[in-house]
């Protein structure tokens, strides 16, 4: 029962709109004399509750971070508290702690070859900066100053502190603060749906492979230090590499001396059915990136697992990890990690995901009778709808984003009780990613409102055009 008065909901807005600054938004257009935000209080399994008592299904598991939902509260409560009662606080900064080591052994144990060693952080941006400074210190120890360059694909998101922004793809989340800290090359995205060649799974990925490869080149090879991609990308929406990608760019890592990064901020801890999304793709990268879904956003956390090989000469004499984070594998975090892990593996959520995908799949693609959508693509429970202007797949100009995207979409979502992402850093799409604990009925329920909003969404642009 919603218990909250309405004066609760409006002193809220207000105050929100006087004090909270919020992260990529139109900050303007919130407000008391515009439109309301949605402030979202309490949840359930998949779903959250607005501080008016409005259920929403999320859709997009808060940003691709609750992995279980809503509803694991008191035992990771629990866990909390063990921790904040026994020990509040101690850095991974020349001493430690046991919630870190344990859950860098117990990460170490389930990820991939020999990626064996951890390091902790407090999110995404900053797992991909500290990645970059062990590349860096790699390459340094084995006497090659001189690879200072990355490579990156296009629209990719990496984050936005100033040295992860250098990876980042959006042109317009750049532009505004200068040259970037690291020479990054980007190459191209694993967009199919679009490209001349994307039928030809073969002859695409021996395409995108020859571009890295090529890019790599260009820019001497001696140079290069590390390639950073996402398993699948999230920006442009839910791009699945074609097989063999991931083999690939593997080899061509180890042909120039290049390490290589799977960013699996958002694809890994399950939301392609895998802890670590690599997995999936049959690679073993130097280092991956991980935040988001660690702790199934229970807490903030990020990590960087690395190979013994690329770990090795830090633990050479007198040798320093030149790089540290007060509140990188803080304990509460990490027992809140510890604690995800055990649910995973006690409630077989990797196996929910593995066994619902087909499910969800087939559910998804029949959204393509719908003319306003495109294309569907994805893979776990992480999938995008392109949506296009005709059936000729036109792509809608930027006017008709923003009504589209920035209007209509995102007010009808909420009127349908659904948390999804309207988004075009590439181009325009919806993107779905559950909490990993729907079953087949929440799922129905997801399609069924995507659905209702995007028939609408097409004769709004009809009725608009
Ligand atoms: C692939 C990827 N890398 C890095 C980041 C940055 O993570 P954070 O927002 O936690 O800094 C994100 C965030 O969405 C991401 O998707």
């Amino acid at each position: 029962m919603n218990t909250k008065t309405a004066t609760d909901h409006d002193i809220l807005q207000r105050a929100a709109h006087d004090h909270l600054l919020l992260h990529f938004t139109r900050n303007g257009n919130f407000g008391p004399d515009a439109n309301e935000l949605l402030v979202l209080e309490r949840g359930v399994g998949p779903y959250v509750f607005d501080t008016k008592g409005r259920r929403y299904l999320d859709g997009l598991s808060s940003l691709f971070c609750a992995q279980l939902g809503y509803s694991y509260g008191e035992e990771m409560a629990a866990a909390a508290a063990e921790q904040l009662t026994t020990l509040a606080f101690n850095t991974n900064w020349a001493t430690a702690h046991p919630a870190a080591i344990k859950l860098a052994q117990a990460l170490a144990e389930r990820a991939p070859g020999d990626l064996n060693k951890v390091f902790f952080t407090n999110g995404g941006s900053e797992s991909v900066e500290a990645a970059w400074k062990i590349t860096r210190q790699f390459h340094l120890a084995n006497g090659e100053p001189g690879r200072t360059k990355a490579i990156s694909r296009d629209i990719a998101y990496h984050g936005v502190t100033l040295g992860a922004l250098s990876f980042t793809g959006v042109v317009n989340m750049k532009a505004p603060f200068g040259p970037p800290a690291i020479e990054t090359h980007h190459v191209s995205n694993t967009n199919s749906f679009r490209a001349p060649d994307g039928d030809d799974e073969a002859r695409f990925c021996a395409r995108l492979l020859s571009e890295v490869e090529q890019a790599i080149v260009d820019a001497d090879p001696e140079t290069v230090a590390l390639i950073i991609a996402e398993p699948v990308q999230n920006a442009g929406g839910c791009l699945v590499p074609p097989a063999g990608y991931w083999p690939g760019l593997r080899e061509i890592a180890d042909r120039y001396g290049v390490l290589l990064c799977a960013d699996e901020v958002i694809a890994g801890f399950g939301r392609l059915g895998e802890l670590f999304a690599s997995t999936r793709f049959d690679v073993v990268p130097d280092l991956i990136t991980s935040a988001k879904g660690i702790t199934s956003a229970y807490a903030p956390m990020g990590a960087v697992v690395v190979s013994d090989r690329v770990a090795e000469p830090l633990y050479a004499d007198k040798q320093t990890l030149l790089h540290g984070i007060t509140f990188g594998g803080h304990p509460v975090s990490a027992a809140i990690a510890l604690q995800s892990l055990e649910i995973f593996e006690r409630d077989g959520v990797l196996e929910n995901v593995r066994e619902m995908e087909p499910y969800l799949a087939q559910r998804l693609q029949s959204l393509r009778d719908l003319p306003i959508v495109g294309d569907i693509r994805g893979a776990g429970f992480f999938w995008a709808a392109e949506l296009v202007a005709d059936e000729q797949n036109t792509r809608f100009d930027a006017d008709q984003r923003e009504r589209l995207l920035r209007g209509f979409l995102p007010r009808r979502l909420l009127e349908a009780g659904l948390i999804a992402r309207a988004d075009d850093r590439g181009d325009s799409v919806l993107q779905v990613a559950p909490p990993l604990i729907c079953d087949e009925s929440m799922l129905d329920e997801l399609v069924e409102k995507m659905a209702e909003v995007l028939a609408d969404a097409g004769t709004f642009m009809a009725l608009d055009a």
